[in-house]
């Protein structure tokens, strides 16, 4: 059945996907091509690759803001692209997503940009209880009493995190996020990934990361999905993956951890600098 919720489906699964833009040159250019994907539940996928290799493009398939050309993008069960409009409302309430600009409005407080999604989804929780709900997933972003802050006055490592509280305000089963920790410094990147790891055991969050920061992919990640040139050229744990023999998956990591030979059982480790 695509247009129901299957609670024991895994949250989110791709078969097959496919999708290419038109270019200017009347040609088009393949962003996804043929993308197979289970991401279990409970678990922190990441999905890293070269720039432009279509990550974000794959994150907005799972919320449905694009279609696939080509095969099925189920989450919850629901195939995404062919279920009704109101399933797929149904569907996206359970989803928090973190756009990879932060998406914050600065026309808005900090507290109402988090509030945003429960005056749209929640119209029966009172004012009290929507400030309520805000402050305490300020609390767990550890930005404690920031409600009223103009959103113009945040730092970026703020931004993010509010960003991040929007995305889990509506207490989602499932929440994207693309590049946490993009622009900002080690410590502040660390700290981020710390609340990931914190909200997914606490909150039993099935998140999915992008991220250019491989090492910090390997703190917060349960699994790894490479993409490169419209595949999947790896998906496993993160001690599969750190293991795989693909030239480009050693390539791509090995250019921030010194890797394990194939057969070799050892871990990733940081380089020697010095
Ligand atoms: N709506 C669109 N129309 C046309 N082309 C698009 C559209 N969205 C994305 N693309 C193209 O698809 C390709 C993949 O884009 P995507 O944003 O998914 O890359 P990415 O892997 O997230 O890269 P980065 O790491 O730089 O964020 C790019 O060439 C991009 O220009
Ligand atoms: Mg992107």
């Amino acid at each position: 059945m695509a247009d129901r919720i299957d609670e024991d489906a895994p949250p989110i699964e791709l078969r097959g996907v496919s999708k290419r833009f038109p270019t200017s040159g009347g040609g088009h250019l393949v962003v996804l091509d043929d993308v197979s994907l289970t991401m279990p539940r409970g678990q922190t996928t990441a999905v890293i690759g070269p720039s432009g290799t279509g990550k974000s493009v794959l994150l907005k398939h799972i919320v449905g803001l694009l279609r696939p050309d080509a095969g099925e993008v189920r989450v919850f069960g629901v195939d995404m692209a062919r279920a009704s409009e109101a399933m797929v409302y149904t569907v996206r309430r359970r989803i928090g997503m973190l756009f990879q600009d932060g998406a914050l409005f600065d026309s808005l407080s900090t507290g109402d940009n988090i509030a945003f999604p429960l005056d749209r989804h929640r119209p029966e929780l009172s004012t009290r209880q929507k400030r309520e709900r805000v402050e305490q997933v300020l609390e767990m972003v550890e930005l404690p009493g920031l409600y009223d802050r103009p959103t113009a006055a945040l730092s970026g490592g703020q931004r993010k995190r509010v960003g991040l509280a929007r995305a889990i305000v509506m207490e989602p089963e499932v929440v994207l996020f693309d590049e946490p920790n993009s622009g900002l410094d080690p410590m502040t990147s660390d700290a981020i990934d710390q609340l990931i790891v914190g909200m997914k055991e606490k909150l039993h969050i099935t998140f999915v990361v992008i991220s250019h920061d491989i090492v910090g992919t390997l703190n917060v990640a349960d699994r790894i999905c490479m993409l490169y040139g419209g595949k999947v050229v790896a998906s496993g744990t993160t001690a599969e993956v750190t293991h795989s023999d693909h030239p480009m998956v050693r390539r791509f990591l090995g250019r921030n951890l010194v890797l394990p030979e194939p057969g070799d059982p050892g871990v990733a480790t940081l380089p020697h600098i010095g």
